[in-house]
């Protein structure tokens, strides 16, 4: 099997690498391959069994201001990699999130009607439908509240934020999710991938909470007080709408026998890999 990861310089995209450990994995960070470019796009998946595009515009706030921009990464370039994976009779890992939904009718199963609200979320359920359109094999996979050591997520400003003990910083207390460490959505995908699955998958880690909470939980372990203000959603003023709760229901993961720990488990495996560095 000869497999390529498009978007190959992100945070998940690096996670998958790891998990797929010694298979023949080509990873392609955006100067390597432009999805926006068919001509690069096919080039990259020549001969590809299984092709992963982890690519995406993710500034989920900066998408209002910027619609034409994440159209053409997470729509047109969706489609630029789902016509070519097709075309090498390759299977198409689709990355998408739970933004496709409108947060009312949590917990979600992969069949769930989408009904995003930010141009974020529109664009990445234009991207999914355009995947599923090219007429390829597709393993779609929806994650959300990702985090790690080594990206620049949301959870490390929280851990960096506590270890420095900065007092003011807002933190929204209202929306429900499921904190998911990274490593544990990029081992689900590669297990999914590696037996040739196709269809539909909520991922990510069991039970619930919010980003306040997941602060607090990671405070406790870490030792330290919890310095922060914890906010309604609506007080923090964000461009983008986001979802209210888009818990996932995950039956499909299970049914395929993946496992998904709770995202207290996850928060473990995270602080365990800080070490005694600093948190980032
Ligand atoms: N992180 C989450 O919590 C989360 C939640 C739900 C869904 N997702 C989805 O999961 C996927 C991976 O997300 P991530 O968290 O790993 O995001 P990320 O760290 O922002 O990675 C996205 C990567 O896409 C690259 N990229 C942007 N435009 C590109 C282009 N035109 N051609 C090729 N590459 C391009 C970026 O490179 P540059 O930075 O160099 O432009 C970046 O390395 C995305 O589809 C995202 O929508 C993530």
């Amino acid at each position: 099997m000869s497999w390529v990861i498009l978007g190959g310089g992100g945070l998940l995209a690096g996670h998958l690498r790891r998990a797929l450990g010694d298979l023949p994995v080509r990873a392609l960070p955006h100067a390597a391959c432009d999805v926006t470019r068919p001509d690069a796009v096919a080039a990259a998946v020549r001969g590809a069994t299984v092709v992963i595009n982890c690519a995406g515009f993710t500034a989920v706030d900066r998408a209002e201001s910027e619609p034409d921009a994440a159209r053409r990464v997470n729509v047109d370039g969706a489609a630029h990699v789902a016509h070519a994976a097709a075309r090498a009779g390759a299977l198409l890992v689709h990355l998408s999130t739970d933004f496709v939904f409108d947060g009312r009718a949590a917990p979600y199963r992969t069949d769930a009607a989408p009904h995003p609200l930010s141009t974020y979320g529109r664009t990445k359920r234009a991207g999914e439908l355009a995947a599923l359109a090219a007429g390829g094999r597709v393993l779609l996979v929806r994650v959300q509240a990702l985090y790690a050591a080594d990206g620049h997520t949301f959870a490390s400003r929280i851990a960096a934020m506590l270890q420095s003990n900065a007092n003011g910083v807002r933190i929204d207390d209202s929306r429900l999710i499921q904190p998911t460490w990274a490593p544990i959505a990029a081992h689900q995908i590669a297990t999914l991938a590696r037996t040739g699955s196709a269809g539909a998958f909520h991922l990510g880690c069991a039970g619930g909470t919010t980003w306040a909470g997941f602060g607090r939980a990671l405070a406790a372990r870490l030792g330290v007080p919890p310095t922060f203000t914890a906010v309604p959603t609506a007080a923090l003023a964000a461009l983008a709408r986001r979802p209210a709760d888009c818990r996932f229901d995950h039956a499909a993961l299970l049914a395929a026998g993946v496992a998904v720990p709770s995202w207290e488990e996850g928060l473990d495996g995270y602080v365990a890999s800080l070490g005694g560095g600093a948190a980032r």
